[in-house]
């Protein structure tokens, strides 16, 4: 059980606006907010200095687990989300096996009970030949369509079996939209390259353009609700900009994508700017910035996908894609934020509401009574350095090494239980399954 929390003075955050009040937890939930007597609590917080936030989700990580646990685990990769301020993710099927049988769900879920620090959940993962699974599967938040080949073997390119999966059933379809065809085209190009500022044109914007122009049309075709993941080019934008309204549709961005530009960052990180899709010059980094801003985009995820240093270390070509991000997203927006690039609000609607509307989790998202007390406390003062080698998440490098950054979490709560403070985490905190209203 976990006990009862009073945060005196908080700055409350919510998209609508900043609230000093009193924050009462008990029993894992908000029971009471407005001006509340110390009495009331066996452990008081003095808030006084701090913004509290509900807790960030994650809707697209890699935590690897099953079968690529040395890269990470559900330990380590939900314990990178509490020193990040995220208390609940949602993982990516591309594991080994590939999550895309029932059998294969329960036994991540019961694995996830044992060892996630946070809250969880997982996407069903698409093959051509698992329909059933995809809507008889209970509870999750979605199915993950690799449109586009990428770290594992899930792919579904072809039209006719896309058509299939989006006119049957109703669930959330996620997609990573790149186009195959274009990529091993363009891989062919490029395959005697030792230079990794080659990734991005290995994986053209009209590869990225051309998945997403299919996905929607499908969507728009079936009214079936489509969530775009990473997105990464300017005509994706001005694409969805008109398109988005015809369907259930939904975007994301990641933090890398608008805050990493070629060619720079591949003349200094080699391998470790290599994700798919890439990391792409300015042009594309300001335009998803601005439809981040202007709605449409509408949240952030990480697309945590490490791979270790040795992994890395090998050449163009044969060097895996992907990067962590789920330890540094919310610091970096709130660095942002502190530098008035955007408002806190913005940062709150974007990371913690959104996620948790678009794929209806209950109870979740909000600084209410009633509300699960996920919660983050911030302190927009503190500044820290990112630094490879003193992170949580098991790769323990970053492609954001050296950033010094303004605005940290300081104390996650998950569940109404303090599951990070002053730099630790309690590992005896256990996360719980994400519920989704379906
Ligand atoms: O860069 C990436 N890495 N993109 C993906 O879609 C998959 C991910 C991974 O799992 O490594």
């Amino acid at each position: 059980m976990s006990p009862s929390i009073l945060i005196k003075n908080a700055r409350c955050v919510s998209s609508q606006g900043t609230v000093k009040q009193d924050v009462l937890i008990e029993n894992g939930k908000i029971s009471k907010l407005g001006q509340i007597d110390d009495k009331h609590a066996e452990k008081i917080i003095d808030a006084t200095h701090l913004y509290l936030l509900p807790g960030a989700l994650d809707p697209q990580v890699h935590f690897r687990d099953p079968g690529l646990t040395w890269k990470e685990d559900l330990r380590t990769g939900s314990m990178a989300a509490a020193a990040g301020g995220v208390t609940g993710f949602f993982d990516m099927p591309n594991t080994k096996p590939s999550t895309i049988t029932v059998e294969a769900m329960i036994e991540r879920k019961r694995v996830a009970a044992e060892k996630c620090v946070v809250n969880y959940n997982f996407f069903i993962g698409a093959t051509n030949t698992n329909l059933d699974v995809l809507s008889g599967v209970e509870n999750v938040p979605g199915i993950k369509i690799f449109m586009g080949s990428s770290t594992g073997d899930l792919l579904v390119s072809d039209t006719k079996d896309l058509d299939e999966i989006f006119g049957n059933g109703s669930r959330l379809i996620a997609v990573h939209a790149e186009d195959d065809d274009i990529i091993n085209a363009a891989a062919e190009i490029y395959k005697n390259s030792t230079d990794f500022n080659h990734h991005q044109f290995v994986r053209p914007p009209d590869a990225a353009l051309k998945a997403t122009t299919l996905a929607v049309e499908l969507s728009i075709k079936y009214q079936r609700r489509l969530h775009i993941l990473h997105l990464t080019t300017l005509d994706e934008v001005r694409y969805l900009a008109i398109q988005k309204s015809k369907a259930p549709i939904s975007v994301e961005v990641c933090p890398q994508h608008f805050l990493l530009s070629a060619p720079y960052i591949y003349e200094k990180l080699g391998a470790y700017a290599q994700m798919n899709p890439p990391l792409r010059d300015m042009e594309h980094g300001e335009a998803l910035w601005k439809g981040l801003v202007d709605g449409t985009i509408d949240c952030i995820a990480t697309d945590h996908a490490p791979h270790t240093h040795e992994e890395k270390a090998k050449p163009f070509g044969s060097a895996p894609s992907g990067m962590p991000g789920v330890e540094t997203s919310l610091p970096l927006m709130l660095d942002r934020a502190n530098r008035g690039l955007c408002k806190l609000e913005d940062v709150v609607k974007w990371m913690c509401e959104k996620p948790i509307e678009l794929y209806k989790v209950k109870n979740k998202g909000q600084i209410l009574p009633g509300y699960d007390a996920d919660l983050v406390l911030v302190d927009m003062a503190k500044q820290k350095t990112i630094e490879n080698g003193k992170l949580m998440t098991k790769v323990n490098w970053s492609p954001y090494n050296g950033w010094k950054t303004t605005g940290w979490p300081v104390t996650t709560i998950v569940n109404g239980n303090i599951v990070f403070q002053d730099g630790e985490i309690d590992e005896s905190i256990k996360g719980t399954e994400i519920q989704i209203d379906h």
